[in-house]
């Protein structure tokens, strides 16, 4: 995937490296955190999908899969006592971490998700990987990301996938950051089905709550994004 004559992710990388600052404090707003459109009427923005997900996990040791700059939710789950981790590709992503949230700093490190992961089979309860497979090429999410986050997660954990959904690339502009930025989408159903055969499977909507089964929001910028729980059988 190629873009300005640039590979995709090489384009995405220095994104975050430039705005790292930045997209920490746009994350710790919760500035682009608040859905504008939703499919389930109670899930109205990301701390919705993280209390929903800890409610799931089987227990409390987590990984944050491409964290993101400042590492928000890592340090959210620390708080709230779990034993959470982070991983992002970007160095800087991870300094800005350590800085923000010097209490969680051994907790976040560089690990890029186009390659295995520095964690042994079954270690978390929890996986989150929230709006970064965008960033990554269709080959690499199929034949290392995904199998990886299967691998590292424990027998009946959960992992929580969000990603901007349909095909092909999708070109914004983001105001927040004051440039134009592009995505790579999936196919849920493909991505679900793929998932399927290694043993994982949908977490299917709650009677009180609603939340289930694929759920689709529109951020603040207009992107379209599909969500969802599955658990590993054991
Ligand atoms: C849109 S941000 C999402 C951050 C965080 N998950 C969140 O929900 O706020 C995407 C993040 O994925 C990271 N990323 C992109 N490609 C990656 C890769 N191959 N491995 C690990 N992290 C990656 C970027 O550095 C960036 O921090």
């Amino acid at each position: 995937m190629r873009q300005n004559g640039l590979p995709l992710q090489d384009t995405s990388a220095g994104f975050y490296r430039r705005q790292a600052r930045r997209y920490a404090e746009v994350a710790h707003e919760y500035r682009q955190s608040v859905y504008v459109g939703s499919s389930v009427p109670s899930l109205t923005d990301d701390l919705v999908l993280l209390h929903r997900a800890m409610m799931l996990a089987p227990g409390s040791r987590s990984l944050d899969a491409g964290c993101g700059a400042g590492a928000r939710d890592v340090y959210t789950l620390w708080r709230e006592g779990w034993d959470a981790y982070g991983v992002d590709a970007v160095a800087e992503s991870i300094q800005v971490a350590r800085e923000l949230h010097p209490e969680i700093a051994d907790r976040v490190n560089v690990a890029d998700l186009r390659e295995p992961l520095p964690f042994e089979d079954g270690s978390f309860d929890l996986v989150l990987c929230n709006a970064v497979l965008q960033h990554i090429p269709r080959h690499e999410v199929f034949s290392v990301t995904l199998p990886e986050l299967v691998r590292v997660l424990r027998s009946s954990g959960i992992l929580q996938l969000m990603f901007k959904h349909g095909r092909g690339v999708l070109t914004l502009y983001d105001c927040d950051y004051g440039e134009d930025r592009s995505f790579l989408l999936y196919d849920e159903r493909e991505v679900l089905a793929f998932l399927s055969r290694r043993g994982m499977t949908l977490i299917m909507p709650d009677h009180s709550s609603g939340l289930g089964g694929f759920m689709y929001f529109t951020d603040p910028k207009s992107a379209g994004h599909c969500v969802f729980h599955l658990r590993k059988l054991a």
